[in-house]
């Protein structure tokens, strides 16, 4: 009665729902993606529902990729949804604290970082780090054993991911204090931190300590480089600071600490996912990790040499093994923005007025039987008949951080489109490839008995990871 009473028809439809404040929070937060299809059956492209009392417009397709992700920024904005999330865990002047125009000068600041001058140097860094942790881990002792998979990826990709990040002193406190602190920074990273940042949960105050102790450490290993410390390697933090700002301003420490803590929180989750992800398809179609290994040995020669840059620029199933894990299993399944003016839909009379949220979701193209046929099977080999999707991104703009990927059109954007584009595509592709080359020279993995196919998704973080306890069975090569 509520709905057909206080429908307007200047705006798009509301999804049905029986409680005003809770409206439709339950049955998107267990599944997002059952959501937006059964609302897309009902309702169209586009459709209001409730999310905690606030009204979300979703818009999918080509089209909504297209309005909310490259909309103009009077008119969309990011910082004012994410910050109250990202703010404590990150600390102040950095990311969604800042105002956009500033946050697309440190964008380009760690884009130098992430991408492919450094990356070469970073694949033997990896590649010791992963196999270091193999050899070393108790749960790999032995000849063959059970492992719960996303414990064991999880730590593979911290380990790999701070060697080269981070920097080395980071990567040897790892194993004491720091672990800690992060965890305690994770915990502070949940969607109820999202939902409810008002509401005191004992985990903020331990979130709050930690962000404080955390910058702390950066902050003494600034100054300790700055003391003369040798610089063995490049690594994030020193390319950070060396960085200065348009009007001259060196990049402050305070600053350089906080990035850092915003760049191990941005690339550890979204990675680690999809490495679990990936050891769960090939343990269910151990085939596949058979033809992984092979192709190891044809294009590499062997499949126990250390491998470069180069090397790896030759395994194309490992590259489609990673593109196939992301087009079913990608880690941000809604994309958030605040709507700043009414913003009219086109082809339609509807208006979506500022107090919305936009939403989009373009990972439900990916899952998608029009685009991507038998679009629940998990097959790497669809890519080799399929165009590069870096080909179909080709609107390109520059957001104050180099040339970005506008193109909202393509079926595929695990890494979003649109100045708020991901800038560790390149490093994540890089740290996957790595990650799965070790573990498929390591290892021949298979579900447990009387398991079959993959665990479901446990949509309760932030990120869509496996849920748990997922278990796979592990065995020498
Ligand atoms: C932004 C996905 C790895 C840093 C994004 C966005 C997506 C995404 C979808 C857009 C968010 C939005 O528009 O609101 C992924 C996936 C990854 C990955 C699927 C790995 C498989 C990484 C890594 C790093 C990183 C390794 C850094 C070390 C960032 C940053 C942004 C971003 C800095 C920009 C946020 C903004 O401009 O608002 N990522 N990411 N990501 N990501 Fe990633």
């Amino acid at each position: 009665v509520q709905q057909v009473l206080f429908k307007n028809p200047n705006e798009p439809p509301v999804v049905f729902h029986w409680l005003p404040v809770v409206g439709s929070t339950m049955t998107y937060g267990i599944d997002p993606f059952k959501f937006f299809f059964d609302c897309q059956a009902k309702y169209g492209d586009v459709y209001t529902f409730i999310l905690l009392g606030r009204k979300v417009t979703v818009y999918l397709g080509s089209k909504g990729n297209q309005f909310i992700l490259n909309g103009k920024l009077k008119d969309i904005n990011a910082e004012e949804i994410y910050s109250v999330l990202t703010t404590p865990v990150f600390g102040k002047d950095v990311v969604y604290d800042v105002p956009i125009a500033k946050f697309m000068e440190q964008k380009k600041f760690i884009k130098s970082g992430l991408q492919s001058g450094a990356l070469p140097t970073y694949v033997p860094l990896m590649q010791d780090e992963a196999r270091d942790f193999i050899k070393g881990d108790l749960r790999f002792k032995g000849s063959c054993g059970t492992v719960q998979i996303p414990k064991v990826m999880a730590q593979i990709t911290i380990f790999t991911a701070s060697r080269c990040l981070q920097g080395i002193e980071v990567r040897r406190k790892l194993d004491n204090t720091f672990a800690d602190l992060y965890h305690a920074l994770d915990d502070g990273f949940q969607p109820i931190n999202f939902m409810l940042p008002w509401f005191p949960l004992p985990q903020n105050r331990r979130r709050d300590i930690a962000q404080k102790k955390m910058t702390q450490i950066y902050a003494d290993i600034i100054k300790a480089r700055r003391a003369g410390a040798e610089k063995d390697c490049e690594d994030m933090l020193w390319s950070l600071m060396g960085s200065v700002y348009k009007d001259g301003t060196p990049m402050p420490d305070s600053e350089i600490a906080h990035m850092m803590i915003a760049l191990l929180m941005a690339g550890q989750h979204s990675s680690s996912v999809t490495s679990s992800w990936i050891m769960l398809h090939l343990a269910a179609q151990p085939e596949i990790m058979e033809e992984l290994y092979q192709e190891q040995l044809s294009v590499l020669g062997d499949a126990s040499s250390p491998f470069t840059y180069e090397d790896i620029q030759k395994l194309p199933l490992v590259t489609n093994v990673i593109r196939e894990t992301l087009r079913l299993h990608p880690p941000i399944h809604s994309i958030l923005r605040k709507v700043k003016n009414p913003l009219p839909i086109e082809g339609t009379s509807w208006v979506v007025p500022p107090s919305h949220v936009l939403l989009a979701a373009p990972a439900t193209m990916g899952k998608s039987d029009e685009y991507f046929p038998n679009a629940d099977k998990w097959d790497p080999h669809r890519w080799e008949a399929m165009a590069d999707p870096a080909d179909q991104e080709k609107e390109k703009m520059d957001y104050g951080y180099g040339l970005v990927s506008t193109g909202a059109d393509s079926t595929y954007l695990p890494f979003g489109a649109g100045r708020h584009r991901c800038i560790g595509e390149q490093f994540a592709y890089v740290q996957l490839t790595v990650v799965v080359t070790v573990m498929v020279r390591e290892f021949k993995l298979k579900n447990v008995e009387g398991k079959s196919g993959v665990v479901a998704t446990d949509y309760s973080s932030l990120f869509s990871r496996p849920m748990e306890p997922a278990f796979v069975q592990w065995e020498s090569r």
